[in-house]
């Protein structure tokens, strides 16, 4: 394991020790936006995080959710979503996880998803597989979607212009069903070690899916744009599975953005 990896490691479990202490201990929350929250924990953890980072790697840079880096001028950079699953947390309900990943020179070569609740380290290195705390993982053979467990999510931000209803309504009578837990990264991390076939959500940033793609690539998955473009980090678009359905899910994808596909509005006074 690399310097890298074997860091970022160090540094999700302390900081995923951070959030699980607030979390047993309850606490509120903040709107930094319509319906969009913040609390103590993720400031304090970005804190840690970004300490830690400047302490290992001081030339690198950093760019975390809540601010705690912006500089972009390394060729190292490492994305940061010190808690994700914020509305989860804010509610008790422990689908929430730490993530960080490194990108050097524009590709990703180390990244985790840490879920302090169930003590899930999902690590991945560019080249060398990913794995779940320790265990090689691999997505799933589901070659079908009506075989398929997917997932989706909604962001906070200009949920109103958000055209992903339609897609989740398509999903839901195709698959064997739509999840929606509210921390994307873990999403990524269950698509990675095939708990879930496919994950895809409209409005992500960079630092929800960094950790994210690079345990689905390294576990033979496949991400791209929602028309089957390659994947970018700053998408904000994505669509991640086993591979298996890629073409599928996109072939899906295309229906409903043309309006083709439409399932009749069932009589809801019966
Ligand atoms: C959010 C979660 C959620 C996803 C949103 C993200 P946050 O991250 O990952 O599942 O639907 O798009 O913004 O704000 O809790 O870190
Ligand atoms: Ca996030
Ligand atoms: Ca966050």
């Amino acid at each position: 394991m690399s310097h890298f990896l074997e860091t970022a490691e160090a540094i999700a479990r302390e900081a995923g020790a951070l959030i699980a202490n607030y979390h047993a201990r309850g606490i509120g929350f903040e709107l930094k936006g319509d319906y969009d929250l913040v609390t103590e924990a993720d400031r304090n953890s970005e804190k840690l995080i970004v300490e830690r980072l400047r302490e290992h790697f001081p030339a690198h840079s950093v760019v975390a959710e809540e601010g705690g880096g912006k500089d972009r001028s390394s060729e190292y950079c490492w994305y940061v979503d010190p808690l994700d699953g914020t509305t989860n947390f804010a509610h008790g309900f422990p689908m929430f996880n730490v993530t960080l990943a490194l990108e050097h020179k524009g590709e990703l070569i180390a990244g985790v998803v840490y879920h302090p609740v169930h003590d899930e380290m999902f690590a991945a290195e560019k080249g060398a597989g990913a794995e779940l705390n320790g265990q090689k993982i691999q997505v799933s053979k589901a070659a079908r979607i009506d075989d398929a467990l997917v997932a989706t999510g909604f962001p906070s931000r200009k949920r109103h212009e958000n055209v992903n209803v339609y897609f989740y309504y398509e999903l839901a009578m195709m698959s064997h069903g739509v999840r929606r837990a509210g921390a994307a990264a873990l999403d990524l991390a269950y698509v990675a070690c095939g708990r879930l076939d496919a994950f895809w959500e409209f409005g992500l940033n960079p630092w929800d899916m960094a950790a994210g793609v690079l345990l689905i690539r390294e576990a033979g998955g496949q991400v791209s744009g929602m028309h089957g473009e390659p994947f970018r980090l700053r998408g904000p678009h994505m669509l991640a599975d086993n591979g298996l359905l890629h073409q599928s899910m996109l072939a899906t994808f295309e229906d409903v953005f043309s309006e083709r596909y439409k399932y009749p509005m069932p009589d809801m006074r019966r």
